[in-house]
């Protein structure tokens, strides 16, 4: 038999994210982040590219991003809703980690797989957030598909884009478990 981690399987099979408008403080401390952002960093990526890297978003960050995401829905021409729902996460976030995908010329390693691996990323950080006991939740929403808002909020550069998400906070209520998907419906075993 193989060495199993039963722990580890019981987290994965049991793990769920919590609503990011629920979580409130105290957040992460920068001591508490560096072990979740180290098992996040060990992702699988094809040909060590480490096609990502990691902003900490915080205090007042937040509310200077609220107000980007005002101006970009504005010039946008978005509806009052549209722009609330894109502010929300940082009207009312305490602690976030935005996921940058970096795209790394390479003739070998197609750019989606770069892609992909940010998104490992992101759900590496998401779950190592929920298995060190904190909510988490992974969020995108408009602006983070809106290159001036990357450009002008974070400082993004050529070949970078947001990825992610993570807001990382102290759960106020546990969410009811959410219906997941039928096995029978998604899985074809091919053994000729
Ligand atoms: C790439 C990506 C972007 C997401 N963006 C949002 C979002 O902007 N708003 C939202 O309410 N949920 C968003 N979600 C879904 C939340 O993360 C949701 O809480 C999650 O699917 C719950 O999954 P879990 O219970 O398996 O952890 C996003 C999920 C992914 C994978």
């Amino acid at each position: 038999m193989p060495d199993a981690n039963p722990a580890a399987l019981d987290f994965l099979l049991t793990r769920r994210s919590r609503p990011a408008k629920t979580l409130a403080p105290p957040v992460p401390s920068r001591d508490d982040l560096i072990p979740l952002l180290t098992a996040a960093a060990r992702s699988p990526d094809h040909g060590k590219l480490e096609p990502w890297r990691f902003i900490v978003i915080k205090g007042a960050a937040f509310g200077r991003l609220a107000r980007l995401v005002q101006e970009r829905g504005e010039a946008l021409g978005k509806s009052p809703e549209d722009i609330e729902k894109g502010r929300a996460q940082f009207d009312q976030g305490h602690l976030a980690v935005a996921v940058i995908e970096v795209q790394k010329p390479s003739d070998k390693i197609p750019a989606i797989e770069q892609s992909y691996s940010s998104g490992a990323v992101c759900l590496a950080l998401l779950n190592a957030a929920l298995a060190a006991g904190w909510g988490a939740n992974w969020l995108s929403g408009w602006p983070s598909h809106d290159r001036t808002f990357g450009e002008d909020g974070l400082g993004l550069t050529d070949g970078e884009r947001i990825a992610g998400f993570i807001h990382i906070g102290t759960e106020r209520s546990a969410p009811p478990e959410r219906p997941r998907p039928d096995l029978a419906q998604i899985v074809d075993w091919v053994d000729r």
